[in-house]
């Protein structure tokens, strides 16, 4: 390891590998021979979890509203047309696609209304118990998580109907933090990768809208299966696309 061979002057990387390094519980002496492999593998287990099975399902709602919502169609094709256009089919960088606005406030509207019930857990680690703002208390120790679906239906947080898919409700972009919005949590454990999960699900649909011509069963209501208190996966043979040549 370099760190054996180059003393002080090694500096570490600012990476994740490292950080799994620095745990003495992964690698408590920088030996090869003892490093523990399957806390590791497990770790990472969990990372690939957080982020590819969160991007991929909550992508794969964005596709089923875009597939049911037609009245928006015209609006969505017409700006992905236009910026095809403007950057020849090859934009690239984050400027670019941050100019999708209508599609950022679409998949911005089908996250807020295709949540998990409860999330953001938190655990009370006050001596003997914590006090809310209204009086609640819970005791040292006692995990907690919020409720979304009252966060995402409240008319006072979200304007008015909020049980309405309505993309116009929304002035921000999707990772935009915001105590009203938390899809990617708050403060300073607020997601990471947000900004890679959202640029994933933008070009997706990006690209469907210009290739394809897509149609749903559910013409009605999104399949949301509820699997406890996250949303569970869709059943792709449910839905269909059509190659739109
Ligand atoms: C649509 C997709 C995603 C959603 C809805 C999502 C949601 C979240 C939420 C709500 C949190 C905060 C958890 C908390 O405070 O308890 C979080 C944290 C985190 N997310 Fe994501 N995430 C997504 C995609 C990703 C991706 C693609 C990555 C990595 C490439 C990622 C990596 C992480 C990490 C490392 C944390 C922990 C941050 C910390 O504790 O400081 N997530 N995510």
């Amino acid at each position: 390891m370099r760190k054996k061979k180059l003393g002080d002057a090694w500096v570490p990387p600012i990476d994740v590998l490292q950080c799994f390094l620095n745990d003495p519980e992964i690698a408590p002496d920088l030996n090869l021979n003892n490093v523990n492999y399957n806390l590791f593998a497990d770790i990472i287990g969990i990372f690939i979890f957080a982020s590819m099975g969160t991007s991929s399902n909550r992508a794969s709602y964005a596709l089923y509203e875009l597939a049911k919502r037609k009245e928006y169609w015209q609006e969505l094709c017409q700006e992905a047309q236009e910026i095809n256009k403007k950057y020849n089919g090859n934009f690239k960088t984050f400027d670019n696609i941050d100019k999708m606005v209508k599609l950022n406030r679409f998949i911005k509207e089908t996250f807020r209304l295709n949540s998990d019930i409860l999330g953001l857990p938190r655990q009370c680690l006050n001596d003997s118990h914590y006090t809310f703002m209204n009086g609640y208390q819970i005791p040292y120790g006692r995990i907690i998580s919020l409720d979304f679906l009252e966060l995402n239906f409240d008319e006072k947080l979200q304007g008015t109907n909020p049980k309405d898919f309505n993309a116009y409700r929304h002035n921000s972009s999707v990772t935009k933090l915001d105590r009203n919005y938390l899809l990617f949590g708050f403060g300073k454990h607020a997601c990471p990768g947000r900004n890679y999960a959202i640029t994933l699900t933008i070009i997706t649909l990006h690209h469907i809208m210009l290739n394809y011509y897509l149609r749903t069963k559910f013409e009605n209501a999104v399949p949301r299966t509820h699997k406890g208190f996250f949303i569970g996966p869709i059943k792709p043979y449910e839905s269909s696309i059509e190659n739109n040549n």
